[in-house]
């Protein structure tokens, strides 16, 4: 008996195995390898001798919901209440899954734009619901055409990832608009909105989709403090979604998790007091350009990376193998982790590019490019 028997480990755990068995600079999955902010290792040591070990209310700690609000006020000009318009989950994975569990009826067809992250397809599968894949463009812009042409009286829900990985792609203003006036047609359809990497985008601004006037009655955002704060083993996420929607997806959150890790809510609710948000991009800005310029000597191709921690490049020039077996060469021969893009397509569309996270410290990029500098 298998639920899912089309679904294996996914590729983060093959090629992060891999890469620990032979010794390599692992910038496959998507983590910081440097040290999390002193001042948020301080919170959490000195909180853990407070009184904040038991269950807190089953839709977070009301001071973290209370401060969510505030960020995103801050961060969007938009007023939300905290205590019917933000769930906290047990990171962002938890939050996609139960909101497709609450809102997936049987034989629902879900869009799923391919490339996409791995995340979305086994909970609607889960639901005997439809994952409906729609192609990006080449570009990895969202072909709108293709995307109404999908849409039915079927169609529960439409997820869009924005700023995007594996590509990190942005979505515009003019996307935004193009959705909202398709949806316009489809009074239905609900908008899952993952946004992990809200923070984390460059030369262009994060326009998130639930501050859209016209998507924000419909719209469930996903965002993740893991991503954020540079705290992914904590796990902890949250929602932003109209009363109605939260409500139902509060009726599956009470018997998946009920309440999430007590600690780290209250840390990152203390946190939130004196860190600045606006700070990721530049951060990571620079680590990006870092990369890409350790990378000119090499003979990858680099593809345009506007947000997220990830370099998407090109190694057609190198090698016509195909991604996967290129990605494990590149562990076992010249001690470097990566991700083959076609693990992200439904078809496993192998277009000779694969995935870098920069989320690493300089010496680690350094170390890593020399290597890929040598091939
Ligand atoms: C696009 C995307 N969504 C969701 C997640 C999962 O986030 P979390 O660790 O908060 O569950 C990731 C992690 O890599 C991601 O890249």
């Amino acid at each position: 008996m298998n639920k899912l028997p089309h679904i294996g480990t996914s590729i983060f755990t093959v090629m992060s195995k891999l890469a620990t068995e032979h010794n390599a600079i692992n910038l496959s999955q998507g983590f910081p390898d440097f040290e999390v902010d002193e001042r948020l290792i301080d919170i959490i040591s000195n909180r853990a001798k407070d009184n904040v070990h038991q269950y807190l209310p089953m839709s977070g700690y009301p001071p973290l919901l209370s401060k969510i609000a505030k960020l995103v006020k801050k961060s969007y000009e938009r007023t939300l209440q905290p205590e019917t318009e933000i769930l906290i989950t047990a990171g962002a994975t938890q939050g996609i899954f139960t909101t497709i569990l609450a809102l997936a009826e049987i034989d629902d067809e879900i869009l799923i734009l391919d490339p996409s992250y791995d995340s979305y397809e086994a909970p609607v599968l889960l639901c005997h619901a439809h994952p409906v894949r729609v192609a990006l463009n080449d570009d990895y812009t969202p072909n709108w055409e293709r995307i109404e042409k999908a849409c039915s009286s079927k169609t529960k829900m439409i997820i869009i990832n924005n700023p995007h990985n594996p590509t990190g792609k942005i979505l515009t203003a003019s996307d935004f608009e193009i959705l909202e006036s398709l949806l316009q047609k489809f009074p239905e359809i609900i908008v899952l909105s993952d946004e992990v990497y809200e923070y984390i985008t460059f030369e262009q601004k994060h326009i998130s989709a639930h501050t859209r006037e016209k998507l924000l009655n419909r719209c469930v955002m996903v965002s993740s403090f893991g991503k954020s704060f540079h705290v992914t083993g904590w796990k902890v996420g949250y929602l932003v979604a109209p009363e109605h929607l939260i409500s139902a997806i509060k009726k599956v959150h009470q018997f998946l998790v009920f309440s999430v890790t007590s600690i780290c809510q209250v840390a990152i609710s203390d946190y939130l007091d004196f860190v600045s948000v606006e700070e990721i991009g530049p951060f990571y800005q620079e680590k990006r350009d870092y990369f890409r310029s350790l990378l000119q000597e090499s003979r990858f191709q680099l593809m345009p990376c506007e947000g997220t921690y990830f370099q998407v490049v090109s190694y057609a020039s190198i090698s016509d193998e195909n991604d996967v077996d290129f990605c494990k060469r590149l562990i076992t021969e010249y001690g470097v982790a990566a991700i083959p893009i076609s693990t992200f397509y439904a078809n496993k569309k192998d277009l000779k590019l694969i995935r870098f996270c920069f989320a690493k410290n300089n010496a680690t990029l350094e170390a890593a490019a020399k290597r890929l500098c040598n091939i």
